[in-house]
């Protein structure tokens, strides 16, 4: 029997990408199985615990509950996105020394 997979193209952290999940894969499946974002927790996996928060379009959104298909044409931000905008806010907000932004670059790998 052949897989029915979707090609979808998302927009996650800023980046276009293309995928082909199977379609009943959720957001948060194609997160963590297929780019490799783990930072979106797979917990109770039906709603109710919120490890797979995602911004969706800038507001919180269950991932595990939404499927992939549905993000299609809508800015997705998981916590690996979020951290590297922090460091970014932080290094041009607060003027601080260069040694700062660096060792901070330097620690998110
Ligand atoms: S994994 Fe618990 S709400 Fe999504």
């Amino acid at each position: 029997m052949v897989p029915d997979l979707s090609v979808l193209r998302l927009n996650i952290n800023g980046a276009d990408v293309t995928v082909a999940p199977p379609a009943h894969w959720t957001l948060l499946e194609v997160l963590r199985y297929q780019l490799g974002l783990t930072g979106s927790k797979q917990g109770c996996d039906k709603g109710d615990c919120g490890a797979c928060t995602v911004l969706f379009d800038g507001k919180a959104r269950l991932s595990c509950i939404t499927l992939a298909v549905d993000a299609v044409g809508h800015r997705v931000t998981t916590i690996e996105g979020w951290s590297r905008r922090t460091v970014s806010m932080t290094c041009s907000a607060r003027s601080t020394t260069a040694a700062h932004c660096n060792a901070a670059s330097a620690s998110r790998g």
